[in-house]
């Protein structure tokens, strides 16, 4: 059961069909926030989403938008503000991995996983933004006159070979997040990332559904297990909480120790 009450909020989180969004998501809901499940290509998986969250007894509703077009963010915006009014929380969530050897990744891969991961992030946390400060803050709903929690990865520290566009585009997010925030506190908005390791999702589905894939992801965990989506979710909902209300500009790891040199252990 949450304790966290996001009562009386509406909370957008991008790619909330799938994975940690629609764990996020789902929470959110849980505390009484009202969810927009934005959803690039997968439609019926968003409606399962919002049905989902209906059945629980929240409130929810799918949008589709690319978050790397400016004017399908834009239009996603322009909906959701006619519907409910306004937005209090952002979740930039929206990922990809488009993952190839370095000598060998296209422009393509570099330019979809840069767009998607980060300059998305960017589209809708302005549109996020521009409302927190029209709307200012509303003592009855929240302390805060927004918040944006940009989804990040404990690769916006851990260098990953293989990986370079995914690496680069969350250390940008890293960038990102500080200097909204640092730019955005006067107006009481608060922005801070969360960077979870590895949790069990499509993304990483070669990373875990082997047992010798498994044990091998295990050496990189001290803490011996494999996130899971709601590990998340609750942070995001925490975050977003009033009880949070003095979090900006910052990133929480939650990785279950990834980012403690696991391979130092007894070593060096
Ligand atoms: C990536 C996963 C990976 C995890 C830990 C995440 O950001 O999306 O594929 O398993 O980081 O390396």
């Amino acid at each position: 059961m949450n304790t966290y009450s996001l009562q009386g909020q509406v909370a957008l989180v991008t790619g909330a069909d799938s994975g940690i969004g629609k764990g996020v998501a789902i929470e959110l809901a849980k505390a009484g926030a009202k969810v927009i499940i934005n959803h690039v290509d997968a439609h019926q998986l968003a409606q399962q989403t919002v049905d989902e969250i209906a059945t629980a007894g929240g409130e929810a509703y799918a949008i589709h938008a690319d978050v790397s077009n400016e004017a399908e963010v834009q239009a996603m915006f322009t909906e959701m503000l006619n519907k409910y009014g306004t937005i209090d929380i952002l979740v930039n969530n929206a990922g990809l991995q488009r993952d190839a050897k370095f000598v060998d990744m296209t422009l393509e891969q570099w330019q979809t996983v840069i767009n998607i991961n980060l300059t998305g992030q960017f589209l809708c946390a302005r549109e996020a933004a521009k409302e927190f400060i029209r709307r200012g803050v509303v003592p009855t709903v929240s302390k805060a006159a927004g918040k944006i929690i940009c989804m990040s990865s404990v690769h916006e520290v851990i260098p990953w070979g293989g990986h370079v566009n995914y690496a680069s585009s969350k250390g940008g997010v890293m960038m990102l997040m500080k200097s909204m925030a640092q730019e955005l506190a006067p107006h009481h908005i608060r922005v801070m990332s969360i960077a979870p390791g590895a949790i069990e999702t499509h993304i990483n589905v070669s990373a875990w559904n082997t047992t010798a894939a498994l044990n091998k992801l295990l050496t990189l965990i001290p803490y011996d297990r494999v996130g899971v989506t709601s590990d998340i979710a609750k942070l995001a909902v925490w975050l977003a909480s009033d009880d949070a209300d003095y979090i900006t500009g910052t990133t929480i790891f939650m990785d279950g120790g990834m980012t403690l040199y696991p391979g130092f252990a007894d070593n060096g």
